[in-house]
């Protein structure tokens, strides 16, 4: 893993946007950050780090990146706790994936004590774009993209890793009514599934656009093989609540490793519930709900935080799913999530990186 020698270059904005951003009414993913960071690798090497206002690219319309769609990218959140710190929630977990999804895609690494360096040096400087509303965060938005000008194939020799970050509100305002998908595939075994390739979520718009005509907000997909086994959601990896057991389908090549899903579940067994990751079919979930034994499903994920469903479709059937309780598991670990990235709550994972 080659490491950049060089400092890393601030230049800041002569005049900040912040006092353009509406924040009671904040979107996911429309409001950009005054900053942005680029680093550039070549020659094997990365160099060149610069934080910079947030602006274009230019780019030859022969970058590979724009034909082949080799770039990986991350999502993670910043919050401001009570004492007016930063609070990065599990930051290591993304630089750890990152360069997972990079390897996969034939990209070079990045170390991550680097990684997380130059999130800190990009948040620390636009900290005061961290939202305080409840429910509200600053997302970050790390990615990677191929520059080579060359119209081949072949890995690229060049890449550019950047970082930017948007204050969010909520991705979904509401619970989430979605379909089973059975025709269409999002990832196959030995394919890219489980890395946050571009292409992965490329692929899915299709299906997921025929799915939104008939009125669901997301798909959940299948197998490959079989679209007998329950895989992700897409946006957010997919979670039940069966008796008292959670249950999560096992990561794999085809799902991607969730971190929010993986704190759910390690706090869920502290909480004393029975916890599963393993093969889950749909027909078992189907069996739940008509027994009415699925107590609840929500999706999780760094965007989506905890997602209730409030409708499960499956062979034109649409489930109807308890939510919007607040004695349903999902609301309580979602609570307690929001209270642990705000410092109100014992880091006791050390999950919290606070500066
Ligand atoms: C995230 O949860 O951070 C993602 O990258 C998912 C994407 C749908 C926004």
């Amino acid at each position: 893993m080659a490491t950049s020698t060089t400092q890393l270059e601030i230049t800041k904005v002569s005049k900040s946007r912040i006092n353009e951003v509406d924040w009671v009414n904040l979107p996911f993913g429309k409001v950009f950050s005054d900053h942005m960071l680029v680093m550039d690798y070549e020659n094997e090497t990365w160099a060149k780090p610069a934080i910079k206002p947030f602006e274009n690219l230019s780019l030859t319309p022969a970058t590979s990146v724009l034909h082949y769609g080799q770039t990986v990218f991350e999502g993670m959140k910043a919050y401001r706790n009570k004492e007016g710190e930063v609070s990065l929630f599990r930051a290591i977990e993304n630089a750890k994936r990152f360069n997972q999804s990079a390897k996969r895609m034939c990209m070079p690494t990045i170390p991550t004590a680097l990684f997380i360096n130059y999130v800190k040096e990009l948040v620390s400087l636009d900290r005061n774009w961290i939202p305080t509303e409840e429910g509200h965060s600053l997302y970050i938005r790390p990615f990677m993209i191929a520059t080579d000008p060359y119209v081949g194939i072949r890995p690229s020799a060049t890449y550019k890793f950047m970082i930017f970050t948007c204050p969010v509100g909520k991705y979904y305002s509401e619970p989430v009514s979605v379909k089973i998908e059975t025709e269409y595939t999002r990832a196959a075994q030995g394919g890219t599934g489980y890395a946050k390739a571009g292409g992965n979520y490329a692929s899915s718009l299709y299906p997921a656009k025929l799915a939104a005509e008939q009125g669901y907000q997301q798909l959940i997909w299948t197998d490959a093989k079989e679209h007998k086994y329950i895989e992700e959601a897409g946006t957010m990896n997919v979670i039940f609540q069966v008796g008292n057991k959670i249950i999560t389908p096992k990561s794999s090549d085809t799902i991607l490793d969730g971190i929010t899903r993986k704190s759910v579940m390690e706090i869920a067994k502290d909480w004393g519930y029975e916890t599963e990751e393993r093969q889950i079919s749909v027909a078992e979930i189907i069996t739940a709900i008509k027994n009415n034994e699925l107590k609840e499903a929500f999706g999780a994920g760094t965007a989506a935080t905890i997602a209730p469903i409030k409708i499960i479709s499956f062979e034109g059937v649409d489930y109807k799913i308890p939510n919007g309780k607040n004695d349903l598991f999902s609301a309580k670990v979602l609570n307690y999530l929001n209270e642990y990235k705000l410092g109100k709550v014992e880091d006791k994972y050390n999950w919290i990186l606070k500066f």
